[in-house]
């Protein structure tokens, strides 16, 4: 399973990368907003740090306006992955930039059949926003297992790349189920690592380490 990080901000991608956990990075405007950076020099830093694919989410509403801002993005670097919404407009964008050997993230998924669209029209990436399905009352980690099924029943080669994740239960259900990428905020990539009994479990050694007066160092 491959881990990108929801965040446009720079030390929080720096830090898990260093430690080899980020296989990409995915922002929206959202984030762009949140970082209070430029989104082309932020997102040429991003680039620059990481190997993976990094989303860029283009603005524009209309086909042609989006192909251009598609264009624009993908020149920053060459693991921009550009984004854009499942609208009929994003979806001839997608056919467009991914024709033209662009890699491309469908986004703001919230069905079953709007992900088959996606992969028809060639989708590097589909976005199945799980968070906001749960905000919702509905069940997101249900559709991440839809796509899936569907997906590997006609061999769509798209990748599902569950979004919107919220909790360390979102990561391990979507790993159960095998969704191909998570993309998460720092702070939830971070909680992965915790468990009451490792930290039990530590405090009992140091102290009985503590007991022996020894030193390794
Ligand atoms: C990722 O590509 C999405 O933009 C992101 O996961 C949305 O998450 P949110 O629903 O927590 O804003």
């Amino acid at each position: 399973m491959k881990f990108f990080v929801d965040t446009a901000e720079i030390d929080a991608i720096a830090e898990l990368n260093d430690l080899g956990m980020v296989d990409g990075v995915t922002t929206n405007p959202s984030l762009i907003l949140k970082s209070g950076r430029d989104i082309l020099e932020v997102t040429k830093e991003i680039c620059d740090l990481v190997d993976g694919p990094v989303s860029a989410e283009v603005v524009a509403t209309e086909a042609d306006d989006m192909i251009a801002e598609g264009r624009k993005l993908a020149k920053i670097a060459s693991n921009i992955a550009v984004k854009v919404p499942l609208t009929w407009a994003g979806l001839k964008t997608c056919k467009t930039l991914t024709d033209e050997g662009q890699m491309v993230n469908v986004t703001l998924c919230f069905s079953t059949n709007q992900a088959i669209l996606a992969a028809k029209a060639g989708a590097t990436f589909i976005s199945p926003f799980i968070g906001r399905l749960d905000d919702i009352n509905l069940d997101g980690m249900d559709l991440i297992a839809d796509i899936r099924q569907v997906y590997d029943n006609y061999g769509f080669e798209t990748e599902i790349l569950a979004a919107s994740i919220r909790t360390v239960n979102h990561v391990t259900d979507s790993a159960r189920i095998g969704a191909d990428v998570i993309t998460a905020p720092p702070g939830v990539i971070k909680k992965l690592a915790d468990h009451p009994l490792t930290d039990k479990g530590l405090e009992t050694f140091l102290a009985d380490w503590a007991k022996t007066g020894q030193k390794i160092l």
